[in-house]
């Protein structure tokens, strides 16, 4: 993990330091200097993984259950609002009829989460499970009807 290796890498490096040292004053003074260096290069932000105890939750990181709305907003707007690269539109209620009598929904649903022609897999929303894509899915085509 990332905070771990540079922890360990500071460590290694504090080692160093007092190892390399022939004047070495007191432990305390060492201490104190690795302490200034360790807030010196401390990280500003810190990434937080799933299951990390977290003081606050993230607003919307993965695995924070998102609606289908809200991924569709920040994940899918920029193609299905316009309909670019023949991308069916939101709310063309024509567009989307046609696909789901043509294939059905599960294989919509696939096709979304593998991606297809110039759609990519997940939309790009690598953050996505399977499930947030059909939950996605379902409100574009709810609301193209
Ligand atoms: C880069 C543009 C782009 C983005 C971003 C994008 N799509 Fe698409 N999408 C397309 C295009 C283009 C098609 C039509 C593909 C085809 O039929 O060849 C499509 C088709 C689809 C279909 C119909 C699939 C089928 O089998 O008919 C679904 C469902 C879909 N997208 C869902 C999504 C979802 C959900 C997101 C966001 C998480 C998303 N798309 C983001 C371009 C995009």
């Amino acid at each position: 993990m990332f905070n771990l290796s540079r922890t360990a890498l500071l460590a290694a490096a504090a080692l160093l330091l007092v190892a390399c040292n022939p004047n070495n004053g007191p432990a305390e003074l060492t201490e104190k200097r690795i302490a200034a260096v360790a807030e010196r290069i401390a990280p500003h932000g810190q990434v937080a993984m799933e299951g990390d105890a977290m003081t606050a939750p993230p607003a919307a990181a993965g695995g924070v259950a998102r609606s289908g709305e809200e991924i569709y907003n920040s994940n899918c707007v920029a193609c299905h609002s316009s309909g670019a690269m023949g991308a069916p539109k939101f709310g063309d209620a024509a567009a989307w009829a046609a696909r789901v009598d043509a294939k059905g929904l599960e294989t919509i649903y696939a096709n979304a989460i593998n991606g297809i022609g110039m759609m990519p897999a997940k939309g790009t929303c690598m953050s996505c499970s399977d499930d947030d894509i059909k939950a996605t899915t379902d409100y574009m085509v709810e609301n193209s009807q």
